[in-house]
């Protein structure tokens, strides 16, 4: 069965092509990171809280946070997106656990981390909540952006990388919760993704 074939075949056998290798995500990140540290420095805010969106962001945050000689904080929140098996975000309900979210922000500089900006509307609902918790100021921060009609007008401040519109895992993406453990950014054999599941 098409849709059980990660289960017992090995990673790397679904994988149809490296999109971006680890050696290219790690050149990036220290570009990246010099940068965020340096706009951080030059504006004089001080200290910074990280918030990363889980679960697609753990791997970059993990990378980005050794190369940020910044004194910061990190809170974790929680939104829920894509549903199951569908590989694209339209129509899809988002959700976020209240509970993950700080009681207050108050006079705090945040940071937004977030793995990949799609359609844009979990990165908005993120920011547009962190604001509303008084925080001092709110950026954003994103591994991924794909080339893609947007659906908000909200735009990251910082990018890695640019994408094609094409579905992605790897580096903390996921497919249905698997993948997020291979090292670099890769596409999926066609086969993996089950059609059954897609919108439209
Ligand atoms: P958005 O709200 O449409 O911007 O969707 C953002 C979320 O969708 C990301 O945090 C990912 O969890 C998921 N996502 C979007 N595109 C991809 C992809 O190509 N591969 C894996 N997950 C994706
Ligand atoms: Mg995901």
């Amino acid at each position: 069965m098409v849709a059980h074939s990660h289960q017992t075949l090995p990673l790397h056998a679904d994988v149809e092509r490296v999109l971006i290798s680890r050696e290219r995500i790690a050149a990036r990140l220290d570009e990246l990171a010099a940068r965020i540290a340096g706009d951080w420095e030059a504006g004089g805010a001080g200290e910074v809280t990280l918030v990363p969106i889980l679960t697609g962001s753990i791997v970059f945050v993990s990378d980005l946070i050794r190369r940020l000689p910044l004194r910061l904080r990190v809170h974790l929140i929680s939104v829920t997106s894509y549903p199951g098996k569908a590989t694209s975000s339209r129509g899809a309900t988002l959700e976020v656990e209240r509970s993950s979210l700080p009681a207050s922000l108050e006079g705090r500089h945040v940071l937004v981390v977030d793995d990949i900006f799609d359609s844009g509307r979990t990165l908005e609902l993120a920011t547009r909540l962190l604001a509303g918790l008084e925080a001092a100021s709110v950026r954003s921060c994103v591994l991924l952006d794909k080339r893609r009609p947007r659906e908000v007008t909200l735009e990251p401040d910082y990018v890695a990388f640019e994408i094609p519109d094409e579905f992605i895992v790897g580096y903390g993406l996921d497919y249905d919760g698997y993948y997020r453990n291979l090292p670099d950014i890769v596409t999926l054999k066609r086969g993996v993704i089950d059609p059954a599941a897609e919108p439209g």
